[in-house]
């Protein structure tokens, strides 16, 4: 995570909202947001974290995937830039994909299929945004969801251990989307195009009803697929875009709350990075056993969705 963490208290100083407002409405009370901490700085910084706590050697990482809305760069990608910072083996898969808040649950999925054909014993997975880049800050509506940060995975394949995943797009351009490259005028134009400048704009109230349709959607899809029922799993970790959500997709599940774990209070929307920071904390706060089985479920931009089963 950035070290910088800003608090509710101090979004009063530049839009008109209040600490209330955003907690009763979301659930956050603060979030990291950059101050230089760039993607790949704190892509890195995971990284390199999870391959130490896997213990794993680096040349048995045969692929690489990068959850990212946020690069520095259109090209190279934020994995390339990445093997080469951590040294990790050439003969590998490396790429980023860009499926917003569902990103990670996308690229575990991605990587269950590709480890099946690569020369790697394992995959890393990494989810890294500095959201703050794209978030225009004198927009309430907005500006106060969202922060920065990393989260990292390596995962194995085992052929014994169960894995069942549900995914699926609405394509659309309205409820949520950040304009992209900033056209610049060709020798050749005839006519000057208006362009938005880079900044995420969002339906608030259309994409809380999508969240929550598609999370129930797809966690009743892979239950279905496993033969679970939602009291079999022993932690759902959503995506952390708003507690309301999280909590009406417990309701809409019929699953025991405390099931869900939440650490949006203290890092607002972190996009593609939520989950496996969230699965980190779960982690380090020694909850989560051997065996245990677990939901992940996203849903954002695109608009994206997918949940993923599997044991710990
Ligand atoms: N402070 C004070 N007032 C505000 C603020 C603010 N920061 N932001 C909006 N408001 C006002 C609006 O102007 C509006 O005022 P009006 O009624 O006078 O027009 C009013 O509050 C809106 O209130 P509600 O409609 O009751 O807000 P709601 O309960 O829908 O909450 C929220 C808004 C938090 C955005 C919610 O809709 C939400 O969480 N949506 C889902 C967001 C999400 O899940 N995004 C995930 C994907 S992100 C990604 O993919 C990158």
């Amino acid at each position: 995570m950035p070290e910088n963490s800003v608090t509710n208290k101090m979004f009063e100083c530049i839009v008109d909202t209040s600490d209330e407002w955003i907690s009763s409405r979301t659930g956050i009370k603060a979030r990291c947001i950059s101050d230089g901490e760039t993607d790949l700085f704190m892509a890195r910084t995971a990284a390199e974290s999870a391959i130490k706590c896997a213990k794993v050697k680096k040349s048995e990482i045969g692929v690489i995937i990068c959850a990212t809305i946020t690069n520095e760069y259109i090209t190279p990608s934020l994995s390339c830039l990445l093997q080469r910072d951590l040294a990790l083996k050439e003969e590998a898969l490396v790429f980023d994909i860009n499926a917003a808040c569902s990103g990670f649950v996308y690229a575990l999925n991605l990587a269950y299929s590709l480890l099946r054909s690569s020369s790697g014993k394992y995959a890393l997975i990494v989810g890294s945004e500095v959201l703050s880049k794209i978030v225009d800050f004198s927009d309430r509506d907005t500006c106060v969801l969202f922060g920065d940060g990393a989260g990292a995975v390596v995962v194995k394949l085992c052929r014994n251990a169960p894995f069942l995943f549900n995914a699926g797009a609405k394509g659309d351009d309205n409820l949520l989307y950040c304009p992209g490259i900033i056209r610049k005028k060709s020798p050749f134009s005839k006519t000057d195009h208006e362009q938005a400048p880079p900044f995420l704009h969002m339906d608030g109230s259309e994409v809380f009803r999508f969240a929550v349709d598609s999370i129930k959607k797809s966690v009743t899809a892979v239950l279905d697929k496993a033969r679970l029922k939602p009291e079999d799993i022993d932690h759902f970790v959503l995506h952390q875009a708003n507690a309301r959500i999280i909590n009406m997709a417990a309701k809409r599940l019929g699953a025991p709350p405390d099931k869900f774990f939440m650490n949006i209070y203290k890092r607002g929307n972190t996009s593609a990075a939520s989950i496996p920071i969230a699965l980190d904390e779960l982690n380090k706060s020694g909850k989560l056993k051997k065996g245990e089985k677990i939901i992940l479920a996203g849903f954002g931009a695109g608009l994206t969705y997918g949940a993923v089963y599997f044991s710990w």
